[in-house]
């Protein structure tokens, strides 16, 4: 496997750009191809086969562009389909639910920990089971925010809308005193700040993203797949839908510029 072949990142829209900018940052001198599924976002409310089905098609996609890892950055298709992809291609896959609840499970001092995902990653439970993997006694206190992802997708980052609806969201994650919280889809860091304004300074929001990069870094260490050297990093995005859209929205959360998006029919891989 050649050192200098990209990392595939993908996620059913720009939520994974969260976690490409984490790689970016931990680990500068590698390539990204990145896919976000804008014709068919969001997967948070879709079953199980049909994650599994376009996660697939996705990471076919990705190997054409002779990707050397796959990270799936995206929570809901980590918790229905990783387990697949990880068994059905023989490239290093990594999803974001391990790395968060590592996180989590650190981070808590009074043992109360809420995650806000997807009805999907929420209804998995997978984020208790790793919690509780981990350590047992930690309670973990789950909520849907099914609104979030979309909101997300428009761009109403900071809207009043998007305000009131994480009010009621969190509500019940208030009651708990919980004194952590993951982030645990990768739309929602783009709406941290809302998300810590209602829930108060003390309680520590996880973002996954950043020990998803450490452990992308330390993967590729192992399987001696680290890229070496920067002369040849180069980033390349594409959508499903609206590359134009998209291209801007990136543009405005990545530390690189992104002079172009393109549009693929993923249905055909
Ligand atoms: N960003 C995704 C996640 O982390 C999915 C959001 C969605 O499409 O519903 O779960």
């Amino acid at each position: 496997m050649d050192r200098n072949a990209p990392i595939g990142v993908f996620d059913s829209g720009v939520g994974g750009l969260t976690v490409a900018r984490e790689i970016m940052r931990q680990i500068p001198n590698e390539s990204i191809i990145y896919f976000g599924d804008t014709a068919r976002v969001p997967y948070g409310s879709k079953s199980k086969e049909t994650i599994i089905t376009y996660s697939r098609q996705i990471v076919q996609f990705l190997l054409t562009k002779k990707v050397k890892a796959v990270v799936v950055a995206c929570n809901t298709a980590s918790a229905f389909a990783l387990e697949t992809l990880q068994e059905e291609f023989d490239i290093p896959m990594l999803g974001v639910v391990k790395p968060g609840a590592k996180v989590a499970a650190e981070t808590t001092v009074n043992g109360r920990v809420g995650v806000i995902g997807t009805l999907g990653t929420v209804s998995s439970g997978i984020y208790k089971q790793y919690i509780h993997d981990l350590n047992g006694d930690i309670e973990v206190f789950s909520k849907a925010c099914p609104l979030f992802a979309p909101l997300v997708e428009e761009g109403w980052l900071e809207d009043p809308v998007t305000q009131e609806i994480a009010r009621r969201y969190l509500e019940e994650l208030k009651q708990e005193k919980i004194d952590t919280l993951v982030l645990g889809c990768t739309h929602y860091p783009l709406i941290r700040k809302t998300v810590q304004r209602i829930m108060g300074s003390e309680v520590n929001l996880v973002n996954p993203a950043y020990e998803t990069a450490i452990s992308l870094r330390g993967v590729l260490q192992e399987q001696g797949l680290a890229n070496e050297d920067s002369v040849y990093v180069k980033h390349k995005f594409y959508v499903s839908d609206g590359a134009e859209k998209f291209k801007s929205f990136a543009n405005t959360i990545l530390p690189c510029e992104v002079e172009e998006t393109k549009d693929i029919n993923i249905e055909q891989y």
